[in-house]
């Protein structure tokens, strides 16, 4: 017998994502993105999402049983998002979600967001391997995660004490009069520039600090600093290929740490940031250099989609866990060891 077809519906912040997936197999990934509507303001603006979620959810969906060739009467189960994430916009995902699970008679499950970005994973390298280090880089959160089982048991080890990364390139992107999101921007404008041009501070990897805390509101304000400083010409691509630098080097600092002093053996990076390619590279080197063996989603599966939220659905599914009642709650503050609601 084949595995259970899941639907997996995102609505969190501005991408609407439905995707389906079979196992391990991804079957489609629709994504419909509201960002064009953000980028005036400099950032999402939650009302915006929520309505634009509302307009895009019923023909994403189509599209994504279109992709897979399968109908919706097909489908075995669904999964959306119950947080974390921006009030009104997880409202119209589980709203949809119940109404569909309601009316196919299947059982929904509704999950966590930040799980579904390790969970995607296995959509490109098969099963998890147990337990593994999962350094979580996002737009709203960074974390250090120890992962047992990516449906029943994380464990955060460490987060972010101020700005997420995520948040800190959309900042500093700002900084550089450069546009939203600034993720995607930065990463391509510093292809051009010099990484050692500015020694930009490594937040919170003094001696005495958490080993597993980041903070990167201190490296945003050097950047501010650089900018205004008067006088000084400033190379944009530099500045800006410093500071992906800084990002990249004390997320892979304290994610090969926790791997060592846990004695785990794989590292996983996931979420929106886990598409920068210098963030990759390096992982890549340093992981090689600790013995380390490491897996990225490729950087479509990174940003937000549906397929990450159908992949956790299938594993907390497969793990035989109850399905929610249709009446749970969405949580905008939904903490990442709540893998289920
Ligand atoms: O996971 P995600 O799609 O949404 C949240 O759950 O927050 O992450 C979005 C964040 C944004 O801050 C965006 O600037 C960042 O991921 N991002 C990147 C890249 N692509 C997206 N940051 C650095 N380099 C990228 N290539
Ligand atoms: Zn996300």
């Amino acid at each position: 017998m084949s595995e259970p077809l899941i639907l997996g519906i995102e609505t969190s912040c501005d991408e609407t994502g439905v995707g389906l997936v079979r196992g391990n197999t991804l079957l489609a990934d629709a994504v419909a993105s509201s960002v064009d509507s953000h980028v005036r303001y400099g950032g999402v603006v939650p009302e915006v999402a929520a309505r634009a979620h509302l307009e895009a959810m019923v023909p994403t969906l189509h599209r994504a049983l279109e992709l897979a060739g399968v109908r919706l009467s097909d489908v075995d189960a669904l999964a959306v998002t119950a947080g974390p994430g921006l009030a009104g916009a997880l409202l119209v995902g589980t709203a949809a979600a119940k109404s569909y699970a309601l009316a196919l008679d299947r059982p929904l499950y509704g999950v966590n967001h930040l799980a579904a970005h390790v969970a995607v994973d296995t959509l490109e390298h098969g099963d998890l391997p147990r337990p593994l280090v999962a350094l979580l880089v996002s737009g709203g959160h960074t974390s250090l995660l120890l992962v047992d089982d990516i449906a029943s048991d994380v464990r955060t080890l460490g987060a972010t004490v101020d700005d997420a990364a995520g948040e800190a390139f959309d900042k500093v992107a700002r900084l550089l009069g450069l546009p939203y999101p600034g993720g995607p921007v930065i990463d391509r404008v510093a292809v051009a520039g010099n990484p050692a041009a500015v020694a930009f501070p490594r937040g919170m990897t003094g001696p005495r600090d958490a080993a597993y805390d980041f903070s990167f509101s201190g490296l945003k304000t050097a950047v501010a600093r650089w900018v205004e400083r008067a006088g000084e010409p400033v190379s944009v691509a530099d500045v800006a290929a410093s500071f992906q630098e800084a990002v990249a080097d004390v997320l892979l600092r304290k994610a090969l740490r926790a791997c060592r002093d846990h004695g785990v053996g794989d590292l996983l990076i996931g979420g929106g940031v886990a598409a920068n390619s210098r963030l990759r590279e390096l992982a890549a080197q340093r992981s090689a250099a600790a013995g380390v063996r490491l897996r990225v989603p490729r950087p479509g599966l990174c940003t937000d989609n549906g397929a990450m939220v159908a992949a956790l659905g299938a594993r907390v599914m497969a793990a035989g866990a109850k399905s929610s009642a249709l009446d749970f709650a969405t949580d905008p503050g939904l903490p990442v060891e709540r893998v289920t609601v």
